[in-house]
């Protein structure tokens, strides 16, 4: 078990289980590169509470998933700070939304922000991992509620706000662990989980005032940063999983991350220049 880090990365710091994951890794990192979508004055508030506790050096790094430019000045941004990386934390999320919104790119929102931004982040850092480096990927048992479907990525023909967050939500833990699959000789680890029902804006637009504090959540994913555990594991209250379709099954997860690697213009994982 490891349970500190000399260099390491978190999407979605600025709120809920990414806010209270980043109170966590604050007092264990020598230095942290924290990522929201909030500008640097928006997020000062937060930043300021998580510098207190700090033994390190925190850095901030906007960044908007939606946009994949956004993703790439971020991905960069963050590999000019840390050369090397041991831990990369994916907790941004989004919740499905009433109504179908497509990116300027022309992709469904939900997978744009949950899967595609996500992915193409962590392609572009993986240069910066090497053996026993972890990612983690804060996915969500909602995918099993309504499969992805690689013939419709952007919901054009069936839209609704649950089935685009939990099909989103399955394409990155499809994605993830082909990610593991490909990296495996490399050693670098890919492990995945659910934090469980947690009363966050993402919870709320979804579902009203539900579950419990977003520290309980951050604790199951700091298990799943610091535990020993096989790469490609997949987790729910700590235990290991196995998912639902399409990201059990390894032929569907090939087939999403396919799907992905299209959209994102980065090489699929297991082909040459990943996860060396
Ligand atoms: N809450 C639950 O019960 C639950 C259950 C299962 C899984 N999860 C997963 O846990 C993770 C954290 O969710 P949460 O409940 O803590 O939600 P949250 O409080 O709404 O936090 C979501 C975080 O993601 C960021 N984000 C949203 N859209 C983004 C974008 N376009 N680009 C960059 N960052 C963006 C948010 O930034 P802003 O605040 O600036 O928008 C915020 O920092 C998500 O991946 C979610 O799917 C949550």
């Amino acid at each position: 078990m490891t349970t500190s880090f000399r260099a390491a990365v978190l999407t979605g710091a600025t709120s809920g289980i990414g806010r209270a994951t980043a109170d966590l890794l604050a007092v264990r990192a020598d230095h942290l590169v924290l990522l929201g979508k909030e500008s640097d004055a928006e997020a000062a508030q937060s930043l300021d509470a998580v510098r207190a506790l700090a033994r390190g050096r925190i850095d901030y790094v906007q960044v908007d998933f939606a946009e994949p430019d956004s993703t790439r000045a971020a991905a960069a941004a963050v590999r000019r700070l840390l050369p090397r990386i041991d831990l990369l934390i994916n907790d941004a999320g989004m919740p499905g939304l009433p109504d179908r919104v497509v990116t300027a790119d022309g992709s469904e929102r939900t997978f744009a922000v949950n899967a595609l931004g996500p992915a193409l982040f962590t392609q572009l850092l993986m240069p910066a991992l090497s053996r026993g480096s972890r990612v983690v990927f804060v996915a969500s048992s909602a995918h099993r509620v309504e499969a992805f479907d690689p013939g419709d990525p952007d919901l054009s023909r069936h839209y609704s706000a649950v089935g685009a967050y939990a099909r989103s939500k399955g394409a990155l833990l499809a994605w993830a662990l082909a990610l593991a699959d490909a990296a495996r000789d490399s050693g670098i680890e890919v492990v995945a989980l659910c934090p469980g029902l947690s009363d966050t804006p993402l919870s709320a637009t979804m579902m009203g005032r539900v579950g419990g504090s977003p520290r309980v959540g951050a604790a199951h994913t700091w298990h799943a940063a610091t535990a020993t555990l096989p790469t490609g594991s997949y987790l729910e209250g700590d235990r290991i999983l196995t998912p639902g379709p399409p990201a059990g099954d390894v032929r569907t997860r090939a087939v999403v991350s396919a799907v992905i690697e299209r959209r994102i213009g980065a090489p699929q994982p297991g082909r040459s220049g990943t996860a060396a």
